[in-house]
C-alpha cells in the first residue's frame, strides 16, 4: 500500500477536514453525558461511519480514491484498476490486473444463472431498466445459498474466500446482466445467449467495460468505450451518498450482500441521485432551444422546477467529476460528428446562464456529474431510461468496497436512527365502532365506496 499523509476527516468542519481529530467522541457518549440528541433532516450533519476509501472535500472540490486524485485516475487508468484499488486498497500490478479480469470474466460468474435471466424476461419490455436491475440483483441470492447469512450462518462473511466470491459474482455478472436488460427493454429479449459469454485466456480477458459492449453493442467505436470507462471511474465511489449509505444500512442488519446491493440500486435510481442523469436529458429536451433557457430558469427560481444536474449536498463549488465530463462530452461529440446536437447547445447555454445568475450563485449551485454525462450516453444510441444502469455499473465497485470495509468495522452496529414523536401522546380510550366519527372521508376510494356500494 503506498505511503501518504493519513487523515481522519470525521467530526471536523469540511474545510478543516485535513486536521486530524483522532479521539472525537461518539454521539452516544455525548448523550450519556446529558447532551441532547440532534434532529438532523437528511442526515446532513451526522457522521455515521469511518472510512478510508474516498476523501471528499466539498468546499474545495477535491475527490480522491485511496489518496489518488480523481483527475489523475480518470486520465491514466481503466475502471478495473480503480475497482481493484477501491476493493483491495492499492492499484494492481499488470499481473494482478490480468488475474482480476480473468477472475471476473470467468463464465462461471459472468454467465447469468438461468433463474436470473428468467427474472429479467418476466418483466414487460416497457419496465424501467432500473426496476429490473433491483429485482434481478436481489435474485442472485438464490444461486448462492452458501453466501447467504440467513442460510449459511452469520459468520459466512468472515471468510475472505466467501467475500472474494461475492465480489466476483457481482462484478463478473453485472456487465452481462446490464447487457441482458438493455436487450430485453429494447425488445431484443432472446438476443443474449448464455454461450455469448465465452471462456477467456489470461492475457486476453476483456476489461469490465469492454465485456459490456461486446455483449450489448459490439460495434461501438473505441472512443465511446473509453468514454464510458472514464464515466465508470467517476461513478465508482462517492463516500456516504444515499445509495452507499443504503448498502451500509442493510449490511448492518446482517442481510446477504445481493439484497444489500439491490437496495443500493433502488436508492440510486431516484431522480435526486443517479436518476438525475436521465432527468437532465428529459429536462433539456423539454427546454428544447437555447432561447427558452431564461424562461426555464425563471420557473426554477419560482420553485416550479428543479434544475436537474445542478447542486450537491457536499460540493459547494464545481463538482470535480463534472469538469472531467464536460471535457469528455466535447471530445466525444466531435468524434462522433454530433457536436451540433441541439441538447449540447441547450446545456451549455443553461450552464452559463445559471452560473451568472444570483439565485444559483448565492446558493452555490454548480453542475454536478450528471449534468453532461447523459449527452455522452445519448451519443452511444442508448435510451435515457438506461442511463442509471451505467451509474450502477460503476458504483457497484464502491458499494462492494464499503460492504467489505464495514464488515471489518469494530464499531459496526445495526443502524437504527431515532425519531421525535409528533403525534397524539394518549393514552386514548378505544371507542366502540358505533361511537367512532368518520374523520377520513377525504379518501377518494372511501367516498366512492361509501356512496355507491354501501
Ligand atoms: N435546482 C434548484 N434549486 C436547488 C437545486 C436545484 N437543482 N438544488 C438545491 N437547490 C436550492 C434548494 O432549494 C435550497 O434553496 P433554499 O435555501 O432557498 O431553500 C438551496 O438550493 C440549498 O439546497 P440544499 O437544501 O442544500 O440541497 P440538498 O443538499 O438537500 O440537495 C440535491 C442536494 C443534489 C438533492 C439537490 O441539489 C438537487 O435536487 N439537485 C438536482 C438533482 C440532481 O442533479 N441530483 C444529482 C446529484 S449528483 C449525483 C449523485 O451523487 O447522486
Amino acid at each position: 500500500m503506498p505511503e501518504g499523509k493519513r487523515s481522519f476527516s470525521g467530526f471536523a468542519p469540511r474545510s478543516k477536514s485535513l486536521v486530524p481529530i483522532p479521539d472525537a467522541p461518539k454521539a452516544a457518549a455525548l448523550h450519556a453525558a446529558g447532551i441532547p440528541k440532534l434532529y438532523d433532516p437528511g442526515l446532513a450533519n451526522t457522521v455515521a461511519y469511518l472510512s478510508s476509501i474516498t476523501f471528499l472535500d466539498g468546499p474545495s472540490g477535491i475527490l480522491r480514491y485511496r489518496g489518488y486524485p480523481i483527475e489523475a485516475l480518470a486520465s491514466s487508468v481503466e475502471f478495473d484498476e480503480v475497482a481493484y484499488l477501491l476493493l483491495y486498497k492499492s492499484l494492481p500490478s499488470l499481473r494482478q490486473l490480468q488475474a482480476f479480469r480473468v477472475f471476473l470474466a470467468d463464465p462461471k460468474v459472468a454467465r447469468l444463472p438461468e433463474h436470473v435471466s428468467a427474472v429479467v424476461r418476466a418483466f414487460p419490455i416497457s419496465a424501467h431498466p432500473m426496476t429490473i436491475l433491483v429485482s434481478a440483483l436481489a435474485s442472485f441470492t438464490a444461486a448462492h445459498p452458501h453466501l447467504n447469512p440467513a442460510i449459511a450462518g452469520q459468520a459466512v462473511y468472515r471468510s475472505t474466500s466467501n467475500r472474494a466470491e461475492a465480489v466476483s459474482c457481482v462484478l463478473g455478472a453485472l456487465p452481462t446482466l446490464a447487457a441482458t436488460i438493455l436487450q430485453h427493454t429494447s425488445g431484443e429479449g432472446n438476443g443474449l445467449q448464455r454461450s455469448n459469454v465465452k471462456s477467456t485466456q489470461c492475457s486476453e480477458a476483456p476489461s469490465y467495460t469492454k465485456r459490456f459492449f461486446q455483449l450489448a453493442k459490439p460495434d461501438t467505436p473505441t472512443v465511446l468505450i473509453d468514454a464510458l470507462d472514464t464515466l465508470l471511474i467517476l461513478h465508482a465511489d462517492h463516500e456516504q451518498n444515499c445509495s452507499t449509505a443504503a448498502v451500509r444500512h442493510l449490511t448492518s442488519s446482517g442481510v446477504d450482500v445481493f439484497s444489500a446491493l439491490s437496495s443500493g440500486v433502488a436508492a440510486l435510481y431516484g431522480p435526486l441521485h443517479g436518476g438525475a442523469c436521465e432527468a437532465v436529458v428529459h429536462m433539456l429536451e423539454r427546454i428544447g432551444s437555447p432561447n427558452e433557457v431564461i424562461n426555464f430558469l425563471q420557473r426554477v427560481k419560482d420553485r416550479k422546477e428543479l434544475l436537474m444536474g445542478f447542486g450537491h449536498r457536499v460540493y459547494k463549488t464545481y463538482d470535480p467529476r463534472a469538469r472531467i465530463v464536460r471535457k469528455l462530452v466535447q471530445s466525444v461529440l466531435e468524434h462522433v460528428g454530433d457536436s451540433a446536437d441541439p441538447l449540447i447547445r441547450v446545456a451549455t447555454t443553461l450552464e452559463r446562464a445559471a452560473l451568472d445568475d444570483e439565485y444559483f450563485v448565492s446558493r452555490k449551485l454548480y453542475p454536478n456529474v450528471d449534468f453532461y454525462s447523459g449527452i455522452i450516453y445519448k451519443a452511444m444510441g442508448i435510451n435515457p431510461s438506461f442511463f442509471g444502469m451505467f451509474f450502477a455499473l460503476g458504483r457497484c465497485a464502491g458499494w462492494l468496497a464499503h460492504w467489505m470495509e464495514y464488515l471489518d468495522d469494530p464499531d459496526r452496529r445495526i443502524a437504527r436512527p431515532h425519531q421525535c414523536f409528533t403525534g397524539i401522546l394518549g393514552p386514548l380510550k378505544v371507542p366502540s365502532i358505533e361511537e367512532r366519527k368518520e374523520y377520513n372521508m377525504f379518501n377518494p376510494w372511501e367516498k366512492e365506496y361509501i356512496s355507491a356500494k354501501l
